[in-house]
């Protein structure tokens, strides 16, 4: 796509390279966010938001990256213990977060290059009964992990009320995140990554059962609390001045998401982790995450003991942005991110030239 070199180029697992339509409709003038016209905008961007989300329920809009959504999550939560299931760099995040908030944490640790079991959480809560909430990260961006959400969250009920919070920054807009089906307690992400925005807004619903509990908790902070940015999300208003120019990307960016269909986004994005797929079993570089479990949206490579820097470097040689893996995979992996509006064909490009550098026959 000439008209969008960065589409063709840039393979981070977010930020991810913005289509420039969607960069031109931040040039817009500044408006007042408190008017029935910005709260109209608002309302009409629901429907879309929704279907990314897979429920009925609003989506709460709030200027933060998603982090600020994770901590939000745990922020509410009646001061039960937490099982945090930990198997990568951003599900420890969600860890020390609650523990940051004051909560007492359990973590299931699981190896990082696997995902958590139902057996593993079963056994976890057999352990631990009286846990209020479990935290999961459905998209392991460190690892590129996928987690099998539908039968855990089953294996979680069938134990326990506890809450479920989950982290779908690198899945939902990406592969389905089923909100509503799986009755999902909170469930956030951010503009920066599969949406193809550019960072700065971050995205969530949260339940009911989540809110009833929550109401009634004192300590909920202010700007992160759930249950304010749920009823201003209901009554289509920004409870404070949000990141306008993004907001004004996000319109045009659901437009565009709209017109590719929500089921053809997934599908799109599918058919990139199926090429990634391929070329592995082609050229033998080995993904981190097993078959089966294997994110939509970005794959850890391994290369050559201690080579990850080179090859980033060399791929940044050649204009293309990758960068390597996050701890303890920083040495021998790379990841790269294949989503957003990044096409198949780019994603067959990048793997070219990966494969040249890397010297794969
Ligand atoms: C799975 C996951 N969770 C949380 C985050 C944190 O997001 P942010 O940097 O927007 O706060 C990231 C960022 O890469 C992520 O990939």
């Amino acid at each position: 796509v000439s008209d969008a070199p960065e589409l063709e180029r840039m393979f981070l697992p977010g930020p991810v390279a913005v289509a420039p339509e969607v960069l031109a409709a931040m040039l817009q003038p500044m408006v007042s966010h408190r008017t029935p016209q910005m709260s109209a905008r608002l309302a009409a961007m629901q429907p879309m938001l929704q279907a990314l989300f897979r429920t009925t329920q609003p989506v709460l809009l709030v200027t933060a990256s998603a982090t600020g959504l994770m901590e939000a999550a745990v922020r509410s939560l009646r001061p039960a213990p937490v099982l945090c299931v930990v198997g990568g760099y951003f599900s420890e995040r969600f860890a020390k977060i609650a523990e940051a908030c004051g909560r007492t944490v359990i973590r299931l640790r699981v190896p990082f290059d696997r995902p958590v079991t139902a057996q593993d959480l079963d056994e976890a809560l057999q352990a631990h009964p009286y846990v209020g909430a479990v935290t999961m990260v459905h998209s392991e961006t460190g690892s590129g992990v996928l987690l099998p959400l539908a039968e855990l969250v089953a294996t979680i009920r069938a134990r326990s009320d506890a809450l479920i919070l989950v982290d779908a920054v690198t899945s939902l807009a990406g592969s389905p995140v089923e909100t509503d089906a799986l009755a999902l307690d909170v469930v956030f992400t951010g503009s920066q990554k599969a949406m193809g925005l550019p960072p700065g807004l971050a995205f969530g619903v949260v339940s009911e059962k989540y809110l009833a509990q929550a109401r009634h908790l004192p300590g909920r902070g202010f700007y992160l609390d759930l249950v304010s940015l749920h009823e201003s999300a209901q009554r289509s208003l920004f409870p404070q001045t949000p990141a306008l120019p993004i907001v004004f990307a996000l319109e045009h960016q659901l437009r565009r998401i709209g017109a590719e269909g929500v089921e053809a986004r997934w599908a799109r994005h599918a058919r990139m982790r199926g090429l990634v797929d391929g070329w592995s079993a082609r050229t033998g570089v080995a993904i981190l995450a097993p078959v089966g479990a294997r994110s939509h949206t970005v794959s850890a490579l391994r290369v050559a003991d201690g080579q990850a820097e080179a090859v980033a470097h060399a791929m940044a040689a050649r204009g293309y942005v990758l960068t390597i893996g996050l701890p303890p995979y920083d040495g021998d992996f790379i990841r790269l991110g294949h989503m957003g509006d990044v096409q198949p064909g780019a994603v067959e490009g990048v793997l070219e030239v990966l494969g040249e550098v890397i010297g794969t026959p």
